[in-house]
């Protein structure tokens, strides 16, 4: 792991330890958002699980650059980064998101690629393309459709440094769609991430935690040695249920607490200090490496 390019890519995503959007995401975000209809009454409902235009734009203004941050912070630890820079080295990064909505943990990943890309040190002096092969899974087809639109337009960006080969949308319920997203992995390549970054709360309505567990081994090919990085975040307000999970999949869950800048509906800046919980699985040995 190169400790001068993590450095690197910390300052510029987390300047003095703060997380928050660069001109280029807040433009993107604000655009997404501008292309759906806005509702003062949205049910509850369709602010957990958004099935609508609506309720996807509710989760835009109003979640998706916080869940992107502790997406962002849990890339960069030590044992999760040297991952990222191998898939930078490589060419190429296949991510699977699940419970993805408009895709918070893929953009999180592709901003942090395109920083390294970008940084011009360690694996970002390769200087060419990283291919992005991406399959969300999601319950609401109006938020992959976002997701999908979000990705590429940001990958299209001439300084990217990314190109979008593949990026499928799968609208089986998680956990049936494991097979599904196993085969897609089979096809593309082993999934390098596997995120599930605040989907517990509604999966956890329908299906029990061995189910979760197996779908997301199952996703993951653990087992055929693949080397996949399961990355599972949730609020602090539902520490039980993570744990529980992580106890299923006998891995060790731990809390984390950030500082971020979000920008609010009533479009003022925020400052904020906040905990969730995450489970890393199969994360690599964080050996350290020259630049
Ligand atoms: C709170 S949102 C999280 C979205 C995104 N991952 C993030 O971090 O911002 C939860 C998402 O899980 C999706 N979902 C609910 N049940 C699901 C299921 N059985 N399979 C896949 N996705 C599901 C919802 O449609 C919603 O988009």
């Amino acid at each position: 792991m190169d400790e001068a390019l993590l450095s690197d890519v910390k300052n510029k995503v987390a300047p003095d330890g703060e997380f928050q959007l660069d001109e280029r995401w807040a433009m993107i975000l604000k655009n997404e958002a501008s292309r759906l209809p806005k509702r003062a009454d949205l049910p509850e409902s369709e602010q957990r699980c958004p099935t609508t235009r609506a309720g996807v734009r509710w989760q835009l203004e109003t979640l998706f650059a916080r869940h992107v941050f502790q997406v962002q912070d849990s890339l960069l630890l030590p044992e999760v980064f040297s991952k990222l820079e191998g898939c930078c080295r490589r060419g190429s990064v296949r991510l699977a998101d699940i419970g993805s909505g408009a895709g918070a943990a893929s953009v999180a990943t592709l901003d942090l690629i395109a920083r390294i890309i970008g940084s011009g040190q360690g694996a970002g002096r390769r200087g060419s393309n990283v291919a992005v092969d991406i399959v969300l899974n999601d319950a609401s087809t109006e938020a992959m459709a976002t997701g999908v639109r979000l990705i590429t337009t940001f990958a299209s960006q001439p300084s990217s440094g990314l190109q979008v080969g593949r990026a499928v949308t799968v609208e089986t319920p998680f956990p049936k769609s494991a097979r599904q997203l196993r085969r897609l992995g089979g096809a593309i390549g082993p999934y390098d991430f596997c995120f599930m970054s605040y989907a517990l709360v509604p999966l956890k309505d329908d299906s029990p935690y061995d189910d979760i567990a197996t779908g997301l081994q199952k996703t993951m090919q653990l087992g055929d040695s693949s080397g996949t990085c399961g990355v599972v975040l949730q609020d602090q307000f539902h520490e039980s249920m993570i744990r529980r999970l992580a106890a299923k999949l006998g891995i060790p869950c731990s809390k984390a607490t950030i500082r971020q800048k979000v920008h609010d509906p009533s479009n003022s800046n925020e400052e904020q200090t906040y905990s969730f919980y995450r489970c890393i699985l199969n994360a690599e040995p964080a050996a350290v490496t020259a630049s």
